[in-house]
């Protein structure tokens, strides 16, 4: 009995130790902390943005906004100076765009959004937009 009860809780450590292993393996470790960037993103975007693919709010959808091309989500009416914009959003980019005020970063877009300077906070956010596949 106490024998079968510790060889279960051993197994239980070995478990919870692969799983911090896999975490700290992880990319989602190096930047910041996607769970803690969900609220960020809750408070500080989605009256505008849905991280659902397809549904478009005052702004477009941020499902799979890293790897996208900027001013491409399908039903999405963008600024010209947004749908001019010639990159790809990766995560150094929207550190860059989200870190200062959006009509700096794309002078003429209709993204009216002051930046973030906490630099954690950014981090966390741009940890969890990469999550959103
Ligand atoms: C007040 C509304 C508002 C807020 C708040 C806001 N946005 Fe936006 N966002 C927009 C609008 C509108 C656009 C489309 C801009 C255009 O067409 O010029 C946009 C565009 C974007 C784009 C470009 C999308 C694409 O398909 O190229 C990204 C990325 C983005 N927002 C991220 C964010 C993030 C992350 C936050 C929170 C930190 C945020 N926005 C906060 C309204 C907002």
């Amino acid at each position: 009995m106490i024998e079968s009860a510790l060889r279960r809780c051993l197994r239980g450590t070995a478990m919870v130790g692969l799983f911090f292993g896999w975490m700290l393996a992880s990319p989602f470790a190096h930047a910041g902390d996607a769970s803690s960037g969900a609220d960020v993103f809750k408070s500080e975007c989605s009256e505008c943005h849905s991280p659902k693919q397809g549904k478009n709010k005052k702004g477009p959808s941020l499902f799979g906004i890293v790897g996208r091309p900027a001013g491409t989500a399908p039903d999405y009416n963008y600024s010209d100076a947004l749908k001019q914009a010639r990159w790809t959003w990766t995560t150094d980019k929207l550190h860059w765009y989200l870190s200062q005020q959006a009509k700096k970063a794309n002078p003429g877009t209709k993204m009216k959004y002051d930046g973030l300077d906490d630099s954690k906070q950014l981090d966390d956010l741009v940890t969890y937009l990469d999550t959103l596949h």
